[in-house]
């Protein structure tokens, strides 16, 4: 392996990384992650730090974890890739009757991608030539929730509300409707408002996507308790199609497989990415229901197909994983057990208030955000050029913990199996680092 410096210098020389500020970058010295263990990443200076995001909200069960290990190496001594073009794979195949029963009832197909993005993409895609088949194809335009974020594909970025990812890519975007978020509306006008959408365009809708009980990249703004089921319903009554996208909530997130099950709602298709194969390999899917799928049926020649494929797609290695992921919450009962680590979470997040420069906590099962506030007295917020939540991260960092924020709001999001003992360090250091940044 080369040494440190020489990794950081072709890390500085070669790489881009997302998100980031490269001119910052090169100002720092990197981490450089060598190793994982279980809750923990340790740096090839053996420096170990508590994965407060699950490494980018992916992480279920932790890191080098012996079973998903186990099948891991136990697939690529079969096969590592073979095409779902033309052919099938046995992990692919068992992983989509497993996703079948384990989702919301009615989705009964399963069409896999690679990441969160493209299972958005999929989605949009599979709903737009749906009404094209029965025969509307006026229904065009997707609704969506101001602050909403599903990926950063053409597609997916059309269909996204934040403006400070967004507004350079504007004119490259296709026209959707942006209705407000519970954030800026509560409950009934965000519904009202959603109505009114739908009422005026019910023509031309060919779907409403929405993030299930809590909008992620958004800041963590959490919804109204009923707000899901409320748009469920107006699709129904405006007849058309339900996008949940469950990219960071599914896998037991919020403390129920899906997030969808807290309102009793079954969309027409839902997406599932990061948490899928356990935070290990990408995979994605988008799940839909029968009354879909069967609208592409009819002869080859009449061209009803789907034509949407990525060369990965069902990947054996990443299918294998996720069905040992899937084995793993079935065997160790991890549903129940979340409950209770859960509740040790949203309790203590209570103590974020001590600290003066806190605005707000929201939280949703083991997901929360810590926004912080320039001016307690007049709420106003950091600027950019004090860059608050890189401060925040950095001084976690030093006392044994990696975050990564979403600009004045700090994201607590481990692994789902998190120890009690190691969910009290990572808030720990979580409000010590946000005490020395913001005092
Ligand atoms: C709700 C949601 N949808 C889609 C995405 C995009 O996923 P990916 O980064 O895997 O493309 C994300 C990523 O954070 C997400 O939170």
């Amino acid at each position: 392996m080369p040494d440190k410096e020489t990794l950081i210098a072709w890390d500085k020389r070669y790489l881009w990384h997302p998100f980031t500020q490269m001119s910052d970058w090169h100002e720092e010295t990197p981490v450089i992650i060598a190793r994982g263990e279980g809750c923990y990443l340790i740096d090839i200076d053996s420096n170990r730090y508590l994965d407060g995001t699950a490494s980018m909200w992916t992480n279920v069960h932790g890191h080098n974890h012996p079973a998903l290990n186990a099948a891991l190496k136990a697939q690529v001594d079969n096969i590592a890739h073979t095409t779902l073009l033309g052919y099938s794979n046995i992990p692919a195949i068992c992983l989509a009757k497993k996703l079948v029963e384990l989702t919301p009832p009615g989705l009964t197909k399963v069409f896999y991608s690679d990441n969160g993005s493209t299972a958005v993409e999929v989605a949009l895609k599979m709903a737009y030539q749906y009404w094209q088949h029965k025969g509307y194809p006026q229904r065009k335009k997707f609704v969506h929730l101001d602050k909403a974020y599903h990926g950063d594909t053409i597609g997916a970025m059309s269909v996204g509300g934040i403006e400070s990812f967004h507004r350079t890519f504007n004119s490259l975007l296709f026209k959707s409707i942006r209705v407000p978020a519970p954030e800026s509306a509560r409950l009934p006008r965000c519904l009202t408002a959603m109505e009114h959408t739908l009422a005026q365009h019910s023509t031309e809708i060919a779907g409403i996507i929405v993030e299930p009980l809590i909008q992620g990249a958004g800041g963590m703004l959490v919804a109204p308790k009923g707000l899901l089921k409320g748009i469920a319903a107006l699709a129904r009554q405006y007849e058309t199609l339900l996008i949940v996208d469950e990219v960071m909530t599914g896998f037991g997130r919020t403390g129920k497989m899906w997030a969808c099950e807290h309102e009793d709602v079954s969309p027409d298709l839902l997406c599932t990415a990061k948490g899928l194969a356990a935070g290990y390999l990408p995979l994605a899917a988008t799940l839909t229901t029968d009354e879909i799928y069967n609208a592409f049926l009819g002869e080859y020649r009449e061209l009803k197909t789907f034509f949407h494929g990525h060369t990965f797609t069902g990947n054996p290695l990443a299918c294998a994983v996720a069905l040992e992921n899937i084995a793993i919450f079935e065997r160790e009962e991890l549903l129940t057990r979340l409950q209770t680590t859960i509740g040790h979470f949203q309790n203590r997040l209570h103590e974020f208030y001590q600290l003066p420069h806190v605005g707000e906590v929201r939280g949703c099962g083991l997901a929360a955000g810590v926004e912080l506030i320039k001016n307690p007295d007049t709420h106003e917020p950091y600027p950019l050029e004090e860059k608050v939540g890189i401060r925040v991260c950095k001084a976690a960092l030093a006392r044994g913990a990696m975050l990564r924020p979403l600009v004045n709001t700090i994201v607590l999001m481990p692994p789902l199996q998190i120890s009690l003992s190691e969910l009290d360090t990572l808030l720990d250091i979580a409000y010590g680092a946000i005490a020395e940044a913001t005092g």
